[in-house]
């Protein structure tokens, strides 16, 4: 697996990184569990989705520990995070303690915050993805590291405090990918921004590749949100997401660029 990024602004300079693949953790414990643990999909049976053959062979790419006993559902499949693409974020959020993502859903991204820095809080509208996430978290050692919250982030406001938000927010499915152009409007990102903005100073937003970029500068603006920068995220050499760099406009910014 090859991730690379490219700075669309300020600089126009290339960077490619390669982190490692395989995450840090302590061994399993042995706690019971699990209720969702996914089978390898076969032909032969007949509640076998498109969605989990499509995704099945990217399983390890997701979660590098998944033959440990890693929970998904249907949703998780495509939803999670790639781990080297979680841990390039984790890194690029600079020296914090406090890491929130608000979207955590079965625990992709919240994983390799909480392998970086001292505290984080996960919040999730789904209990059931609340579950998954504590067992994916539990085999990858961090467990005791997370603060789990199952709550409809945008009610959150001023509720909760941390130094940075951190997350890959829906993007309303596979189907995003059909679409030529998503404008940040469609994705709540003003709304993501303008609950978040009261919870953190820094903001780092995985989005889709074909997002419209041109938007997210007058949106930001729109709420008070200053975009530091607009990177495309590359894996093996093709275009695979959009990270966005924000930060409250009255606090001095220290994300790692
Ligand atoms: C794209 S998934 C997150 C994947 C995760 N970042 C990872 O890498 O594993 C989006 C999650 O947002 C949750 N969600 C949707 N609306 C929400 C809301 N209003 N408040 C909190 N969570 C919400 C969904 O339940 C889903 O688990």
């Amino acid at each position: 697996m090859f991730l690379a990024a490219e700075f669309l602004w300020p600089s126009s300079r290339q960077e490619q990184q390669t982190p490692p693949l395989v995450a840090a953790g302590s061994p399993m414990d042995d706690t019971p569990l699990p209720l969702y643990s996914v089978e390898e999909p076969s032909a032969a049976r007949t509640d076998t989705t498109p969605i989990t053959f499509k995704y099945w062979r990217k399983r390890h790419t997701l979660f590098s520990k998944f033959d440990k006993g890693i929970l998904m559902d249907e949703e998780s499949f495509y939803s999670v995070c790639p781990e080297i693409l979680s841990q390039y974020m984790a890194e690029k959020c600079g020296r914090v303690k406090v890491a929130v993502d608000p979207f955590c859903g079965a625990g992709g991204n919240i994983i390799q915050l909480a392998r970086l820095f001292d505290k984080v809080i996960a919040v999730d509208i789904d209990e059931d993805k609340t579950m998954m996430a504590k067992q994916n978290a539990r085999i990858y050692g961090v467990l005791e590291k997370i603060e789990f919250v199952v709550a409809d982030f945008f009610k959150l406001a001023n509720q909760i405090k941390g130094d940075v938000i951190f997350t890959s927010p829906p993007w309303g499915g596979p189907e995003y990918n059909e679409m030529d152009v998503i404008g940040p409007l469609d994705l709540c990102v003003d709304k993501i921004l303008e609950v978040g903005k009261t919870i953190a100073p820094k903001i780092l937003l995985h989005l889709p590749k074909n997002l419209d970029k041109n938007e997210c500068w007058k949106m930001c603006n729109g709420v008070g949100a200053g975009l530091r920068k607009i990177e495309n995220v590359f894996m093996d050499r093709y275009l695979n997401s959009t990270l966005l760099y924000v930060r409250s406009n009255n606090v001095s910014l220290s994300l790692k660029a």
